[in-house]
């Protein structure tokens, strides 16, 4: 299958934006993102890229994926001024293309051109830490790190992805030269290896229906790195258990406040001795 990565500067590319963006969360058109809002951003300074497949619907173009993002400020992480960075915005792939590594080549190509562009090697997204694919993708495989946690940041969602549940997000951060950040698809750069008899793995019940459930506990903020569970399926969990669901989200809030409050860095997410997979969060260094 031949994927093709294009910038897009025009209106019929827009569109195709539109209708992928429709497939993946089954929007209502009104809260679709404007047309004229995405021609502005790639005409100032800020990026938008598609993944055309062979095998594409016809109706998009051929588009499959997408990546949005424009240049913004913020402070980094125990800094006190202000920085440029780059705000990734979107990345989206559809559902019967995803897990074919063109979120990855997304995310690549995002990453040369913000390189070539020459204005700032800073990168920031926010993602539903609920979402284990999301999170292996940002952490585990993009090498993106996180001690940001927003509660609600974008009020209640509509769309299917997100509604019924306080849209809470990690932020990361990608800072593109990092040496665990893969520069190329076949690239990965060396894993971190984690001793589960040397960190904190929070623990987490099996139901009798087959879900995971989190166990409320104090957390061990002592130093050694901690462990959080990610539910294995959240979509799965939300269609049959909506409390079950916002259990998970009240839980792994609770973990990130405490231990970002703490000095703690989310630096990887990890499988860990056959026990699923966790976030992996170590006190940040003075
Ligand atoms: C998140 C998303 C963009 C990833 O794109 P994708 O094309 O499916 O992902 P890729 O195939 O490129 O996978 C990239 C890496 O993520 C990880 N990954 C992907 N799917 C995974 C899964 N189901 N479970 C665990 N890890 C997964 C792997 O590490 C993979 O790298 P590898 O194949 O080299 O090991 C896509 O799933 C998506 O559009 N989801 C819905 C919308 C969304 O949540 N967007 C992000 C927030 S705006």
């Amino acid at each position: 299958m031949g994927v093709i990565i294009r910038t897009i500067k025009d209106i019929e590319g827009c569109h195709h934006i539109q209708i992928v963006e429709k497939l993946i969360w089954a929007d209502d058109d009104e809260i679709l993102i404007p047309t004229h809002v995405l021609i502005t951003v790639a005409k100032n300074g800020g990026g938008l890229l598609g993944a055309y497949a062979d095998d594409g619907p016809a109706e998009s173009g051929g588009m499959v994926g997408f990546a949005l993002w424009w240049l913004g400020a913020g402070t980094p992480h125990g800094e006190q001024s202000q920085r440029l960075k780059v705000c990734s915005h979107i990345v989206g792939v559809l559902p019967g293309w995803q897990g074919r590594r063109i979120g990855l080549q997304l995310k690549l190509a995002q990453r040369d051109a913000v390189l070539a562009q020459g204005l700032t090697d800073w990168v920031t997204w926010t993602y539903d830490p609920l979402y284990r694919a999301n999170g292996v993708f940002n952490i585990h495989r993009l090498g993106a790190t996180c001690n940001t946690y927003y509660r609600n940041v974008y009020g209640e969602m509509q769309d299917i992805l997100n509604k019924g549940m306080p849209s809470d997000r990690c932020q990361v951060d990608w800072r593109l030269n990092d040496p665990h950040v893969p520069r190329s698809l076949d690239d990965r750069p060396p894993p971190r290896t984690w001793d589960p008899a040397q960190m904190h793995i929070l623990p987490v019940s099996r139901r009798t229906d087959g879900f995971q459930a989190p166990v409320e506990t104090m957390l061990p903020l002592d130093g050694a790195p901690l462990a959080a569970p990610i539910p294995d399926d959240i979509a799965a969990i939300r269609a049959a258990d909506s409390a079950l669901s916002l259990a998970w989200r009240f839980y792994l809030r609770n973990v990130f406040e405490e231990a970002f409050a703490a000095g703690y860095t989310m630096g990887d997410c990890a499988s860990l001795d056959g026990r699923g997979w966790f976030y992996v969060l170590t006190q940040s260094q003075k």
